[in-house]
């Protein structure tokens, strides 16, 4: 039997979660042909993984100078774009050039003139760009998607979603590339591009207009400075660093096996420093944001990120015009699966923390929606979508519609990338001014 190749661009935190189904479950209808990576002590890192743990042979590695002689020389069917976010456009766009197919991390890339580019290039090659949305695939998020299909609660008009991430998970944007605008976008795309899909999603909508505040309070040193944390901001970074020992926001990368293979060891060859102190100076994204999105259809979203707060999780209300739905989801703090393996632990016990699902219908009595306890990373949804990425068994045709290709992807960073520019210029943004995507179309499921 043929296996279908694929190569990977990006041996970080990330990329490990789809190599090890796709070698291990996988592997009877897959192969891992090639790996590329900046560093080289990553890309090691990687194959000593494959051999010493996956029972997998080494790979070809490239250096980030040679992908295409990747792609010439191990003939993948998929390139798998895992680096990080400012990269995904120019790996998306060599690969498509090269003949191949294109699954890539969210967020699909950082601005206007880098979406405008990987949509050109997808026309002219008529190739498949597929965005790992593994949001819509966590089955709590999927039944939100069914309830509002079914129409539980009539046609949907608004949503407002605050999402906070706390003082680890949040933190560790402040410690690497995600700190700079220009790699990560800020988090109004790399992070946000998660929910701004599942708004567009859950809604089948387009969205058409943001208008957006954006501000930096609590990371950098001016603002550890101003409410008497000036002694958190004394050192560059925390490993190795005796006075950082008390200190909350201390990541140590002589701590795991882990960390040590992936960054200490790549510090080197790449420069990346995976441990800088969170109250620096350089920092330009903001902490905390919120914005209003008009979506072509008519419905708004109300949004807010916190970055800084003490719990970690997301509360979504939908109203329609038959009820509403509540929907919580606060379940623990988790930085990715590389360094911090473990599962989602739902606590049932209370509705202040756990995931579940509300529906107030009007004028009847609301209830909570049953549903099987979720397991495994992010809450389930990384197995689910590695299914459907490697079994050949899988449906071409997901009947929640959950593949989104790169109008899609687009559709969901264009709301942070027109956030971005509405904290800039204080004025509302036309996403159509940005990139014009499909002017015709009036839901999401008529974008590829
Ligand atoms: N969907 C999710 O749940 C989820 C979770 C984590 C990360 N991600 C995404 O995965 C991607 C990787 O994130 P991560 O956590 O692994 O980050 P990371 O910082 O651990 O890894 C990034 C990797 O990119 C490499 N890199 C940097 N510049 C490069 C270049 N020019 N060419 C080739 N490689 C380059 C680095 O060397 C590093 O190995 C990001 O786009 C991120 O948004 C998604």
């Amino acid at each position: 039997m043929n296996k279908h190749r694929f190569a990977f661009v990006g041996t970080g935190g990330r990329a490990i979660s789809f190599i090890e189904p796709l070698v291990t479950t996988w592997r009877d209808h897959n192969e891992l042909v090639g790996l590329c990576d900046l560093s080289p002590a990553r890309l090691a890192y990687y194959n000593q993984r494959l051999t010493a743990e996956l029972n997998h042979p080494a790979v070809p590695a490239y250096g980030a100078d040679r992908f295409d002689a990747m792609l010439r020389e191990t003939r993948p069917a998929t390139v798998f774009v895992c680096s990080k976010d400012d990269t995904h456009h120019d790996y998306i766009i060599r690969a498509l050039h090269a003949g191949c197919d294109v699954i890539t991390e969210k967020p699909m890339t950082t601005d206007a003139e880098k979406c405008r580019a990987i949509l050109a290039a997808q026309q002219a090659t008529g190739r498949r760009v597929r965005v790992a949305f593994n949001y819509r695939w966590a089955p709590f998020r999927t039944k939100v998607k069914e309830l509002i299909a079914a129409g539980v609660i009539g046609r949907v008009h608004s949503v407002n979603l605050e999402y906070l991430l706390d003082t680890s998970h949040g933190a560790d944007y402040f410690r690497r590339w995600h700190a700079h605008a220009a790699e990560s976008g800020t988090l109004l795309v790399h992070k946000s591009t998660h929910h701004f899909d599942l708004v567009n999603w859950w809604l089948d909508a387009i969205p058409a207009q943001v208008f957006a505040y954006g501000d930096l309070v609590f990371y950098g040193r001016k603002n550890a400075e101003a409410r008497g944390d000036g002694a958190l901001a004394q050192y560059p970074r925390y490993t190795g660093e005796p006075a950082a020992q008390a200190d909350p926001f201390r990541l140590d990368l002589d701590a795991s096996e882990a960390f040590r293979g992936l960054y200490r060891a790549g510090e080197a060859d790449s420069g990346y420093l995976r441990d800088r102190n969170v109250f620096r100076d350089d920092i330009d994204i903001f902490d905390q944001m919120s914005l209003n999105v008009r979506y072509r259809t008519g419905e708004v979203l109300t949004y807010s990120l916190t970055a800084y707060s003490p719990r970690e999780g997301m509360r979504v209300c939908l109203n329609g015009d038959r009820g509403r739905i509540e929907y919580h989801e606060f379940i623990g703090s988790h930085m990715n699966r590389a360094v911090r393996p473990g599962e989602f632990k739902v606590d049932e016990s209370s509705e202040a923390e756990g995931e579940w699902i509300r529906v107030f219908p009007h004028f009847q009595p609301s209830y909570l929606v049953p549903m099987p306890p979720a397991t495994g990373a992010h809450g389930g949804a990384d197995d689910i979508l590695c299914r459907h990425f490697f079994s050949p068994e899988a449906p071409a045709a997901d009947p929640w519609q959950r593949f989104a290709g790169h109008e899609q992807g687009a559709a969901s960073i264009l709301v942070g990338i027109a956030g971005v520019e509405s904290i800039k210029r204080n004025q509302p943004v036309n996403l159509a001014d940005l990139v014009p995507l499909r002017p015709d179309a009036s839901r999401l499921s008529e974008l590829a």
